[in-house]
């Protein structure tokens, strides 16, 4: 059977970061957004947080206005989120934990302990037509909550297998293969991010059930050594070899 296409989401929060150590202008996220898409990205990812770190509201107007590529909007479950992302309309929502004095997003949703909370969430921003997304650990109890909850995707939270090492490593990347299947199983459409480098992507890349890949951290930060169209073209190129390579049909 051929492989089922793989998407790469490009997070371009950090170069928002960078700008934003210097409070002008300079390095511009849509134009990171646009050189992005030149360089093989399927989609732009930006999360705009509660304390506006990186990404501004001005950031979220122009990436929908100016980018002609699908727009995920990763977001916290918060009123004043949902209205930006009811004014911007973006092809997708990805519902994200948000604590203020965390550095990054540091776990899944608890989709399964907040499912009353979760679920005008869902419901309102599927009913604008946005495709809802909720990030999870790789943990089935999550992935049956999001089902119930009626969210058409789910994005694994990958980031405890590219941080382990030796056989924790190899447990991790079990956990994600057998979070993959059961998405699928559920009938729920299987993403997964966080921290993927070079050194991690293909093995995620390699399972069938994910069709959608959102990196930002690691891309932004080689596009240092080697410029953003070179890391964005590499991390594709690695996914797409692993993809080929995983349903047997890797050229040599
Ligand atoms: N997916 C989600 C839901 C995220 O919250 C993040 C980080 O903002 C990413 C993907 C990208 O992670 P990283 O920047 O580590 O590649």
């Amino acid at each position: 059977m051929p492989a089922r296409p793989l998407r790469l989401g490009v997070n371009i929060d950090h170069v928002a970061t960078i700008r934003n150590a210097r409070g002008g202008r300079h390095p511009d996220p849509v134009r990171a957004a646009l050189a992005a898409v030149a360089a093989g990205a399927d989609g732009i990812t930006a999360h705009l947080r509660e304390d506006r770190r990186h990404i501004s509201d001005d950031d979220i107007a122009r990436l929908a206005r100016e980018v002609d590529r699908p727009l995920n909007l990763e977001m916290a479950a918060t009123e004043e989120m949902l209205a930006i992302a009811l004014r911007h309309r973006p092809h997708a929502a990805c519902l994200v934990p948000e604590k203020r004095e965390e550095r990054t997003t540091e776990g899944g949703l608890d989709v399964k302990g907040m499912a009353p909370a979760l679920a005008p969430f869902v419901a309102r921003l599927g009913a604008a037509g946005i495709r809802v997304s909720l990030f999870v650990e790789p943990d089935p109890a999550q992935l049956e909550a999001a089902k119930r909850l009626g969210a058409p995707v789910v994005e694994l939270h990958v980031g405890a297998y590219c941080e382990a090492e030796g056989a924790a490593r190899t447990a991790q990347l079990g956990r994600i293969v057998a979070a993959a299947r059961a998405a699928e199983t559920l009938g729920l459409e299987c993403h997964a991010g966080h921290g993927l480098g070079f050194d991690s992507v293909g093995a995620v890349a390699a399972i069938p059930q994910v069709v959608e890949l959102n990196i930002g951290h690691f891309l932004i930060g080689e596009a240092i050594f080697g410029g953003l169209d070179s890391s964005i073209k590499r991390m594709r190129a690695l996914m797409d070899r692993a993809r080929a390579a995983g349903t047997g049909q890797a050229s040599a």
